[in-house]
């Protein structure tokens, strides 16, 4: 059979971008695993917070062999359902990789093998239930108990806190000294395309003073506004709003509720020459031209483990 990788890899392409899709969960946690063994923590008790449209990140790390798999999201969220988790397994077994050799030697009369595909033998339908999520929960509010995770992370999260000073501080209180905490942080206007302003340029709401953007055509994320109902357009002609700190608020941030090692890296920037500090409004206007070209970054920070 000709098998056509071209429409293979066109198809992934398409599913990364989803987020309620198994791929797209997979792509999370496997850059979620390598930032946090990068930092020299094998994650043993995950926290994710704000999964969104699904927990399939949160399975792999069930998956993988976490003793506790936790999530904390303010909306509603689904159970995984069948169909999903059988997909998830499937994709999961699918990109394991090195699978020609091992089951070589699996065939092999000989040979025992005592190093199995990561993923075949995994039962996902139990590990559904270790995901410990708390919908309807705001991140400050979260039910943990101090010390719990040894890694926790976000992605496309911490930009839409509507209480940041209070979340980072809790977020330092559940996880162990010496634990890892990473975070994807989308700086942009999240403006819907169809009112303009954000497809226009991506820092365009730093134009806006605070009393004007909070009553903008723009709705926060609640216990009844979903990214799940957001994709399917149930908030109209709304935009999203976003807290509009920018790449130093987070680090100080970070830096004041305890955490040290905090680091930023930029993932996506835009041109000097595009930054028009003339137009923009207070606290914005000041910040230094580097502050304002990072339009999308990844924080990385520690809680310090105890000196002997
Ligand atoms: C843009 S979505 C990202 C979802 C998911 N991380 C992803 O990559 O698809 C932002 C998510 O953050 C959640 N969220 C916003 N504020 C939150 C808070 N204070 N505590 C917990 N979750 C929050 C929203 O409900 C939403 O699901």
């Amino acid at each position: 059979m000709q098998i056509n990788v071209q429409a293979i890899v066109d198809a992934l392409r398409e599913e990364c971008g989803k987020p309620a899709s198994p791929i797209y969960s997979f792509h999370v946690y496997a850059e979620m695993l390598q930032c946090s063994l990068r930092n020299g923590i094998m994650p043993k008790s995950v926290l994710e917070i704000g999964p969104g449209a699904s927990l399939g990140s949160l399975l792999c790390f069930a998956a993988m062999g976490c003793e506790r798999v936790a999530g904390v999201e303010l909306s509603k969220i689904e159970k995984p359902s069948t169909e999903f988790i059988s997909l998830l397994c499937d994709y999961l077994a699918a990109v394991s990789g090195f699978r020609w050799w091992r089951s070589y030697a699996a065939d092999s009369q000989e040979s025992t093998v005592n190093y199995p595909n990561l993923w075949d033998n995994v039962v996902f339908q139990q590990i559904a239930n270790k995901v410990d999520c708390r919908d309807g929960t705001p991140i400050h509010e979260m039910p943990f108990q101090d010390n719990a995770f040894n890694f926790a992370y976000s992605i496309a999260v911490l930009e839409h806190l509507s209480n940041p000073e209070k979340s980072i501080s809790k977020l330092f209180s559940v996880l162990q000294p010496g634990g890892i905490t990473v975070h994807e942080i989308d700086l942009r206007d999240h403006d819907l395309d169809d009112i303009g302003r954000s497809r226009n340029h991506p820092l365009a709401f730093l134009n806006i003073s605070k009393s004007d953007y909070d009553q903008g055509p723009v709705e926060q994320y609640s216990k009844d506004k979903s990214l799940s109902n957001r994709l399917e357009s149930a908030w109209g002609n709304l935009g999203v709003w976003c807290n509009r700190l920018r790449r130093s608020d987070w680090e100080a941030l970070f830096d004041s509720a305890g955490f040290t090692d905090v680091s930023t890296e930029v993932i996506c920037q835009v041109d000097r020459d595009l930054v028009n500090r003339d137009a923009m409004v207070e606290p914005f206007q000041s910040k230094e031209i580097d502050d304002l070209t990072a339009v999308v970054i990844r924080l990385t920070a520690r809680k310090a483990a105890p000196t002997m």
